[in-house]
């Protein structure tokens, strides 16, 4: 059989960061992560050529790529664009079957979205109409705290106290921790309240599109672990270990829909 037919790849162009993940033989060969930049097509290929690189490979090799993410849209590298809740969705599925809810907390937006045991979206509900509850929103509080943005969930987790956060913009939010640190809250505390206010805010999305068991939390946000806990005790459920960075499984579920897609194609048999 041919290189050629073995390789498969997905590029999810976020809005803060840009994922790429190449299958072969449908396991996980190759991944990149970049920041994202102002161009969105520069940002995919920068991400694909960093997995291709690391796999020794060249786009050529590739049979079929799938573009998703806030920079698909017109991704000259990509045989097709699909929306990110159905890569989210398929990427989930393929890692842990069992998972029919995800939440995806990505840099400007979160999802919440129910699935079926073949990874098909049911039903989903977004927020993108502000920053708040977002990466970016996160992003904001670690500059006020002067840490670590991969240190933030663990601060919160060392909380003794949860300090209430009424503010539900990121500018109000902001200038609320800052009095909030002048009035002598401890910043774990202040952090606590944060993370939690967040969670509630997710549970709110669920209220419409409902919650099934498993549960699986994708986007890079997932890898705070004080978000992992707040959203556990505001929705009542544990979350499914992950199996890979979760802030990759868009890219890994457009890898996967390439896969299929190209099957159906008729470009390679099973
Ligand atoms: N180690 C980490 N710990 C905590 N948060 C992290 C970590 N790494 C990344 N993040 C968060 O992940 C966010 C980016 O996640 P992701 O790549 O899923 O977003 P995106 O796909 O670019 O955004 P969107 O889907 O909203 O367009 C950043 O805002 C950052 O807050
Ligand atoms: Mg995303």
């Amino acid at each position: 059989m041919s290189i050629n037919g073995n390789y498969f790849a997905g590029v999810d162009v976020g809005s803060l960061a840009a994922k790429s993940v190449i299958l072969k033989d449908g396991e996980i060969f190759a991944t990149g992560l970049v920041p994202s930049g102002v161009n969105s097509v520069e940002s995919g290929l920068n991400a694909l050529n960093l997995a291709l690189e690391s796999a020794g490979l060249k786009q050529e090799d590739l049979t079929y790529i799938v573009g998703t993410g806030y920079g698909r849209v017109s991704a000259p590298y990509a045989n097709k664009a699909v929306t990110e809740i159905t890569c989210h969705a398929k990427g989930a599925n393929y890692l842990h079957p069992t998972v029919r809810t995800i939440i995806d907390m990505g840099g400007q937006d979160c999802k919440a979205i129910r699935i079926d045991q073949d990874g098909a979206v049911v039903d989903f509900a977004m927020n993108d109409k502000c920053a708040a509850g977002t990466g970016r929103f996160l992003e904001v509080m670690a500059g006020v705290f002067k840490v670590e943005l991969k240190d933030l969930g663990a601060i919160a987790l060392s909380a003794t106290d949860t300090v209430p956060m009424s503010s539900t913009c990121t500018v109000f939010a902001e200038s609320e921790t800052i009095s909030l640190v002048a009035r002598g809250e401890k910043p774990e505390n202040i952090l606590n309240g944060i993370h939690h206010s967040i969670a509630n805010r997710i549970a709110g999305l669920f209220s419409r599109v409902g919650i099934e068991s498993d549960v699986f939390f994708s986007g890079g946000v997932a890898k705070n672990s004080g978000m992992k806990s707040a959203i556990e005790q505001a929705l009542k459920v544990t979350i499914v270990k992950p199996e890979i960075d979760p802030q990759l499984i868009g890219a890994l579920g457009a890898a996967v829909i390439a896969r299929n897609f190209s099957k159906k194609e008729g470009l390679w048999a099973a």
